[in-house]
């Protein structure tokens, strides 16, 4: 990690930072140590670096975090109430400005179309996906997902 982050000096190529240092690993994701590692290294706050790793969701943060919980925004599952889903799921959660929440157990991302628009709302939690939600559902499911 050292010698990637030695490649880049600017925090323009965070990006291509990031990239390459998740090429190398196997497990396609980062720890909190790591994360802090790369913004020492680019003057930069965690925010900022967890900013990108969670705008480009194909990147697994681990951020003291068991679960990631992607909730679909897109116009299918919008119209079935994916804001209010997603305003119900950080309240239930008491999620931080970071989207972290359940005591550090949840990360909270909005994402685009998870393709599953015929089951709208939408959610993924780790791998698995859950359709046709509301709220006592989206509950239920968190719960058993501990
Ligand atoms: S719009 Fe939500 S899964 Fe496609």
């Amino acid at each position: 990690m050292e010698e990637i982050l030695n490649r880049y000096r600017d925090r323009s190529y965070l990006i291509e930072a990031i990239h390459d240092i998740l090429d190398e690993k196997d497990e396609k994701s980062l720890t909190d140590d790591e994360i802090k590692k790369i913004a020492r290294h680019f003057k930069i706050n965690t925010a900022e670096v967890l900013g990108v790793l969670t705008f480009y969701t194909m990147f697994s943060v681990k951020w003291k975090v068991k679960h990631t919980i992607r909730i679909c925004n897109s116009p299918a599952c919008y119209i079935k109430g994916a804001k209010e889903l997603v305003t119900f799921l950080k309240n239930y959660l008491g999620c931080d400005k970071n989207n972290i929440g359940g005591n550090g157990s949840f990360l909270v991302e909005e994402v685009e179309c998870l393709g599953l628009c015929d089951v709208a709302p939408a959610v993924m939690i780790d791998d698995k996906v859950f359709g046709n939600l509301n709220k006592e559902k989206l509950k239920k499911i968190i719960e058993e997902n501990k």
